[in-house]
C-alpha cells in the first residue's frame, strides 16, 4: 500500500489536492509519523505521478505493505453530508432532507453512478432510520407542486410516515408536496391559534398545518382543502392516524369548495394560505369565508429587497378591491428559496 508522507503543516493543502485529483484511497486511514509527518493512502498511481507528488509537496512515497496500512473502521463513517461528499466527490453537498425513513439529496451535475452509490450507501449507514435515498430529479412543478425523485440507494418505497410537532404524516414523497423545513413555521402558526377558533387551511396537502393545529391548540375546528387527490387521500388517512376528529377535509379546488362552505354558513377566525406561488390570487375567495377581524396568513416568495412591501401591497390592493380594511401584523421570512429569494408569510387581520 503506497503512502505519500508530507510535513504535517502542509497536510491540509495536500489533502485537498489529492481529493481533487481523486488519488486518496479512502478504505485506509491516514498515518501520523513521529517527526510531524502525515501519510496519505494513495490509489494505484504511476511512477511519473509519484515523482511529481514528491517534488510538489516535498514529500516521500513509502510502500507500507498490507500489514502496516490500517483499514478504515466502520465507525469512522462520515458524520455529515459535507464530510461525506468531500470524501467521495469533489463538490460539497451541504445538506439533505429526511422525510420519515427517506433521505432526499440534491446531487451536483456530472457526478458518476459510482459516486452516487457511494453517497447513497454512506447515508444509509450514517442513519439507520433511513431505508431509501433518493436524488432530486426535477423541480417542484405543476398545480400539485410535486417533484420527480430517483432512487440511488436502499429500498424503493416512496411512501413513509414522518413525525413533526406531535403529529404523524403519512405520504408519498413524490406524489405529494411536503417540506420538513417548514416545521418551525408551522409551529409559529399553531402558537398563534387561540381557544375556540375556527381555522381554515387552504392548499392543505397531506395535512401538516391541519393536524398540527388540531393536535396542539384548543381550536374548535380545523378545515382543510386540497386539490391533489393523492394528497387528499393521505390527509384522510392522517386524520385516523392522529385521531384528529375536530377536522374536516375537502378534496377539490378552493374556488369550487369555498362557495359551498359559504352556502353552508361556514366562516373562519383564521385562514392559512400556504401556496407561496400565487396565494394572493386566492385572497378574494379567502375573504368570502373570513369572519369580521379574521387573521389571514399569506405565503409568498420574495426577493430580499422586496420584503415586506411586495407582499403587503398585494394584501392592501386585494382588500381595497373587495371592500375590506387590512391591519398588517407582520411579514416574516420562513425559509430561503434561492439566492436572495425567501419564502415569506404576511400575517394580517381583516375587517369591514
Ligand atoms: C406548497 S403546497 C403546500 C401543502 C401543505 N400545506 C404543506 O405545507 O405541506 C401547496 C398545495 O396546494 C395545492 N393546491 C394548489 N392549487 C390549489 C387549489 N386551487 N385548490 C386547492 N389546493 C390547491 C397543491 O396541490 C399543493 O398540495
Amino acid at each position: 500500500m503506497m503512502f505519500l508522507f508530507v510535513d504535517k503543516r502542509r497536510a491540509e493543502e495536500v489533502r485537498k489536492a489529492l481529493l481533487e485529483k481523486r488519488m486518496v484511497d479512502n478504505t485506509y486511514t491516514l498515518i501520523k509519523e513521529g517527526q510531524g509527518e502525515v501519510g496519505f493512502p494513495l490509489k494505484r498511481i504511476g511512477r511519473g505521478e509519484a515523482d511529481d507528488l514528491m517534488k510538489k509537496y516535498n514529500g516521500r512515497i513509502k510502500n507500507l505493505g498490507e500489514g502496516l496500512a490500517v483499514k478504515r473502521k466502520k465507525s469512522e463513517l462520515p458524520r455529515s453530508l459535507k464530510e461525506l461528499s468531500s470524501r467521495y466527490i469533489k463538490k460539497s453537498l451541504s445538506t439533505y432532507e429526511t422525510i420519515g425513513g427517506i433521505a432526499i439529496v440534491e446531487l451536483p451535475e456530472g457526478i458518476t453512478k459510482e459516486e452516487e452509490h457511494a453517497i447513497g450507501n454512506a447515508l444509509l449507514k450514517m442513519n439507520r432510520n433511513i431505508k431509501g435515498v433518493y436524488a432530486k430529479a426535477g423541480k417542484y412543478e405543476g398545480i400539485f407542486r410535486t417533484r420527480k425523485l430517483r432512487l440511488i440507494a436502499g429500498t424503493d418505497n416512496k411512501e413513509t410516515i414522518h413525525r413533526e410537532n406531535n403529529v404523524l404524516l403519512k405520504l408519498n414523497v413524490e406524489e405529494v408536496y411536503f417540506s420538513p423545513r417548514l416545521a418551525s413555521e408551522r409551529k409559529r402558526i399553531f402558537s398563534l391559534v387561540r381557544p375556540e377558533e375556527r381555522v381554515l387551511v387552504m392548499f392543505s396537502g397531506c395535512g401538516p398545518y391541519v393536524f398540527e393545529i388540531a393536535k396542539n391548540t384548543e381550536a374548535s375546528s380545523v378545515a382543510g382543502i386540497e386539490i391533489n387527490p393523492v394528497a387528499h387521500r393521505y390527509a384522510l388517512e392522517n386524520m385516523k392516524l392522529n385521531h384528529a376528529y375536530n377536522v374536516e377535509l375537502y378534496g377539490g379546488d378552493v374556488r369550487d369548495v369555498i362557495p359551498v362552505l359559504k352556502q353552508g354558513s361556514y366562516s373562519f377566525d383564521r385562514i392559512v394560505m400556504p401556496l407561496p406561488k400565487g396565494a394572493d390570487d386566492f385572497l378574494d375567495v379567502a375573504f368570502e369565508v373570513a369572519k369580521e377581524g379574521a387573521c389571514i396568513h399569506m405565503y409568498d416568495f420574495l426577493r430580499e429587497e422586496d420584503i415586506p412591501d411586495a407582499a403587503e401591497d398585494k394584501v392592501k390592493n386585494a382588500c381595497l378591491r373587495q371592500g375590506w380594511k387590512p391591519e398588517i401584523l407582520r411579514t416574516v421570512k420562513c425559509g430561503q428559496y434561492g439566492p436572495h429569494i425567501y419564502r415569506t408569510c404576511t400575517d394580517f387581520r381583516v375587517s369591514r
